[in-house]
């Protein structure tokens, strides 16, 4: 295995609380938040003190946890009731990154099936949180390995771009397009990454740079816009970017501008991979025009700082995410292996849930 693994841990487990990274502060602070019930994490995932699916993914397990841990009842089916409550206000928070949905579905289907009285259940679901937590850290640095295999050979060390944060900083540790990087960084193979900055909320600029900084892999930052033009001067060798739903045939949801960036890539030739757990995957809808796409405030487009850059007056669209068409990839990156999106299908009896 070419994994080494990363010092950066977004959901950290500590003394009957969960402790987030404040990513909203990053890169200027490295703080924490304390999140003591499940209320408390709704409001981290839907201020987006942690983001990035997979890291949505293990918060929303914790919570599932905090919340099961101050329902008080000794009656079984109070407690799944009650427990199914607790999954609709966690599901209220985000609506397009699936592994939200997925891991809340996992704790409700391991609390269904786990026999004993409720004080048993709530210890078993604790578990299952750390666990969920655990493998995401495996998951990705399987698809960093599974993803240096179908890189491109030449030449020897690549210049990859990728978009947005699917870094540790998204997941439980090491990421999964940033699990790519640090795979071919480790094996000798990486030149260089360039980051786009991913506007309007900058997760490039803010999370990705950060993140190469701290292991010393050399980053360029490059605005959205600049894309297309590194690709024409021949500066990128293969684009590798995350995903936060992706349908049964390989449409993939990821953040605004992925989709652009797809076309791009395909106009110059360039192989364009999406890196994500068997998690991220939504066999329950064929096609990406199923995909809910959130909506979010147009603040984070007129202001910056304190600043606002456009007049009174002008209206707003703000979709949080895009949907590429599946024949814009090359190949979808799993722990399992890299397949062409047709041939996605074949990992949907191996999905545990
Ligand atoms: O809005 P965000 O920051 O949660 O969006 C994150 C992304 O779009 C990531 O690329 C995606 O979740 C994959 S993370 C491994």
């Amino acid at each position: 295995m070419t994994s080494t693994t990363s010092q950066v841990y977004p959901v950290i487990w500590q003394d009957d609380r969960v402790l987030l990274i404040e990513q909203n502060r990053l890169p200027n602070e490295y703080t924490f938040v304390e999140i003591k019930c499940c209320d408390d994490m709704a409001h981290a995932i839907k201020t987006m003190i942690v983001r990035g699916a997979p890291a949505i993914g293990v918060a929303a397990a914790y919570g599932m946890y905090l919340g099961a841990r101050d329902i008080q009842t000794e009656s079984r089916d109070e407690f799944l009731n009650e427990l199914e409550k607790i999954g609709k206000t966690l599901g209220q928070t985000r609506p397009t990154a699936v592994n939200l949905f997925w891991a809340i579905q996992r704790m409700l289907n391991t609390a269904r099936k786990t026999l004993g009285p409720v004080e048993y259940l709530k210890t078993v679901l604790l578990e299952t949180a750390k666990t969920i937590n655990a493998e995401d850290i495996q998951t990705c640095q399987a698809i960093g390995d599974k993803g240096l295999e179908v890189l491109p050979k030449n030449p020897e060390k690549l210049t990859l771009l990728t978009h947005c944060n699917a870094g540790a900083l998204a997941t439980a540790g090491y990421g999964t397009a940033l699990g790519v990087v640090r795979s071919a960084w480790t094996a000798g193979r990486l030149a260089r990454v360039y980051a786009d900055e991913t506007r309007p909320r900058l997760q490039g600029a803010k999370l990705t740079a950060w993140e190469c900084v701290q292991e010393g892999i050399p980053v360029t930052l490059i605005t959205d816009n600049m894309a297309a033009h590194c690709m024409q001067r021949g500066l990128i060798h293969a684009v590798v970017v995350g995903a936060d739903r992706i349908a049964a045939n390989g449409d993939t949801a990821n953040k605004i501008g992925t989709y652009s960036l797809a076309l791009v890539a395909k106009a110059h030739k360039v192989p364009f991979f999406v890196a994500a757990p068997l998690s991220t995957i939504d066999f329950s809808i064929g096609d990406g025009s199923q995909i809910p796409i959130e909506e979010r405030d147009p603040v984070e487009i007129y202001q910056v700082g304190n600043t606002r850059l456009t007049a009174e007056g002008v209206e707003f669209y703000n979709p949080a995410f895009d949907v590429t068409p599946a024949e814009l990839i090359a190949a979808i990156i799993t722990e399992y292996g890299a397949v062409v999106p047709s041939e996605l299908q074949q990992f949907q009896t191996k999905q545990v849930v």
